[in-house]
């Protein structure tokens, strides 16, 4: 049977030409550490990281390659950047639309005397920035938001937000995981101090790879959560204060790292702004198919306007899951189905707790995969 991957939201795949060979190349015929060792290749070795760091700051339009912090995936980043910023008596706010990734760190921090206030978002996800700005409080440290939603695909307006955080004087956090390579993200022109990103979704590297991009007054202001050797100041028992290595204890992922550098290879050359036309094309084909039917519910934005390359659709009278594992089994179509991780968009979205089914592309998806899709959702309903 034929496989069509629909998932791209949960990762991506494939991954970009030549990911799998960089890792398997430095796994078999390199294998050393980083920063841990006195000899020839580890040097090298701390020129390629150094080189991924570069690319980072390229895509993302950063100009401090130490500000470059990898972590495991974006929900190390966001942990890293909420428990380390957020301390008793301190106020934070975010949105009715995140991610656990997000919404669970959040919640964690009130037992530590954290104030939340959560700004909402209406039936299609969209942000209420009126509710956002009125919820600032004199104590409010940081606005932690997503850029787009996992489930209905929806964005939020970047620089309005960065502009409110700005004229309040508040950190702007922002979870890149749905964006990343896909929009262009740029630090400085939307104000951004802290971009958490993960490597496996749409930039196209392996899984276990992320990090965040963070700027000097929000770095001053985090304690590292996670402490241990540094291949630095060794002498001494407290972490670094000095970026990478204040938030980077511990062996890092290098394979990770240097498949996650091959995939920016591939986007940077292949340019943004084209991977996301092809994947918006896609996402507005299905969009247009699934249109005409009356008994299926698009979930959030019915244009491509305003939408990252992700629908949930809702089978009105019929059971998602059923739906979700009849494209699999009968067609072969891979999608998700339920909650997403995310039960507070769910709620927003009217879809609480029967959740959705996913269908999440990417750029190395076709119309005509696009167009099977479209036509095996039609024979399920209609048979
Ligand atoms: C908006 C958003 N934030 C965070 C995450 C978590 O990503 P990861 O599992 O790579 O940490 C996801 C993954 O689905 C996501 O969609």
């Amino acid at each position: 049977m034929r496989r069509v991957y629909l998932d791209n939201g949960s990762t991506s795949f494939p991954k970009a030409p030549g990911v799998g060979k960089t890792m398997m190349e430095f796994i078999e015929d390199v294998g050393c550490n980083v920063s841990r060792g006195g000899y020839n290749i580890s040097y090298s070795l701390a020129e390629r990281i150094l080189n991924a760091r570069e690319k980072l700051c390229e895509l993302f339009n950063f100009d401090k390659v130490s500000n470059v912090i990898f972590t495991p995936n974006v929900t190390y980043s966001l942990n890293f950047l909420i428990a380390g910023l957020l301390k008793p008596g301190d106020h934070v706010l975010t949105t009715s639309m995140e991610h656990n990734a997000v919404a669970r760190p959040i919640e964690e921090a009130k037992n530590r005397g954290i104030e939340v206030s959560i700004a909402n978002c209406n039936d299609k996800g969209e942000l209420d920035l009126c509710h956002l700005e009125s919820l600032i409080q004199s104590n409010t440290k940081a606005v932690v938001i997503q850029h787009g939603s996992n489930v209905s695909g929806t964005l939020i307006a970047v620089e309005k937000v960065a502009s409110i955080c700005e004229k309040y004087d508040i950190f702007f956090i922002l979870d890149a995981a749905q964006t990343a390579g896909v929009f262009p993200l740029d630090m400085k022109k939307m104000k951004i101090d802290g971009l958490a990103f993960t490597g496996h979704k749409g930039l196209l590297g392996p899984q276990g790879i992320g990090g965040f991009i963070i700027e000097d007054k929000l770095a001053d202001s985090i304690t590292p959560i996670i402490h241990g050797g540094t291949g630095s100041i060794s002498d001494s028992l407290v972490m670094p204060d000095f970026l990478p290595d204040k938030f980077e204890p511990g062996t890092l992922n290098i394979p990770g790292i240097l498949g996650l550098s091959t995939a920016l290879d591939y986007i940077l050359d292949k340019g943004i702004d084209n991977i996301r036309k092809i994947e918006l094309r896609l996402t507005d084909i299905f969009l247009e198919g699934i249109k005409q039917r009356n008994d299926i519910k698009i979930i959030g934005l019915d244009t491509i306007e305003g939408r990252c390359p992700i629908v949930s659709l809702d089978f009105i009278y019929r059971d998602n899951a059923e739906l979700a594992f009849k494209l699999d089994d009968e067609y072969g179509i891979m999608t998700r189905c339920g909650l997403h991780c995310a039960p507070m968009a769910h709620k927003t979205l009217g879809t609480f707790p029967k959740g959705t089914v996913r269908f999440a592309f990417g750029h190395f998806n076709t119309e005509e995969e696009i167009y099977y899709a479209i036509d095996s959702i039609q024979k399920i309903l209609d048979s």
